[in-house]
């Protein structure tokens, strides 16, 4: 687990999981800002995942956000996303973080799976939040959870 150091070789995942997630050419912007946020799972010297996560400053202090994950579909359910999620959460944490939400689309069942797994909770609805039109749900995870 690094820091992003190889923008291109995460795009090719990104393409893989697109329909459900920010695009990373927008997400780049808060590279600038955090790069620490921005971590990649690699194994064997071949980037396989990435996960971005944010921490809110002034009014939004305390507050961290899971911009995007994805995980190589040819590497998906070996426990990877957790191990990105688990280290993304505990930086957040130790940057100040109490809680972290996410946003997921609403037919993306597996990622609610998997973010349940996690800890996280449904804590609403977003209606027609994604520019497709589809709802996001909104979930949360607290500190313990
Ligand atoms: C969601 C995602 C990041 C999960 O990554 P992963 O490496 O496969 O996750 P893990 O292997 O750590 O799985 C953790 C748990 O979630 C479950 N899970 C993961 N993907 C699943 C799927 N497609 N269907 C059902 N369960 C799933 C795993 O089975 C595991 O549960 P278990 O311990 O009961 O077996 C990955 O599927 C992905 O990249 N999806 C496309 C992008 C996306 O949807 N991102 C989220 C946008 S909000």
């Amino acid at each position: 687990m690094h820091e992003l150091r190889d923008r291109d070789s995460i795009l090719e995942i990104e393409k893989a999981s697109i329909d459900h997630l920010t695009p990373l050419s927008l997400l780049s912007r808060y590279y600038g800002i955090t790069p620490s946020g921005f971590l990649v799972a690699e194994i064997d010297g071949l980037v396989v995942g990435y996960v971005v996560g944010i921490i809110g400053t002034i009014r939004w202090k305390g507050e961290g956000y899971i911009l995007a994950i994805a995980v190589d579909p040819s590497y998906r359910k070996k426990g990877i996303g957790t191990v990105l999620m688990t280290n993304i959460i505990n930086r957040l944490k130790s940057r100040g973080a109490k809680r972290v939400y996410l946003e997921v689309k609403a037919s993306n069942s597996a990622a609610q799976y998997f973010y349940s797994k996690l800890g996280f909770k449904e804590i609403g609805v977003e209606k027609g939040h994604y520019p497709d039109g589809e709802d996001a749900l909104v979930m949360r995870r607290l500190p313990g959870e």
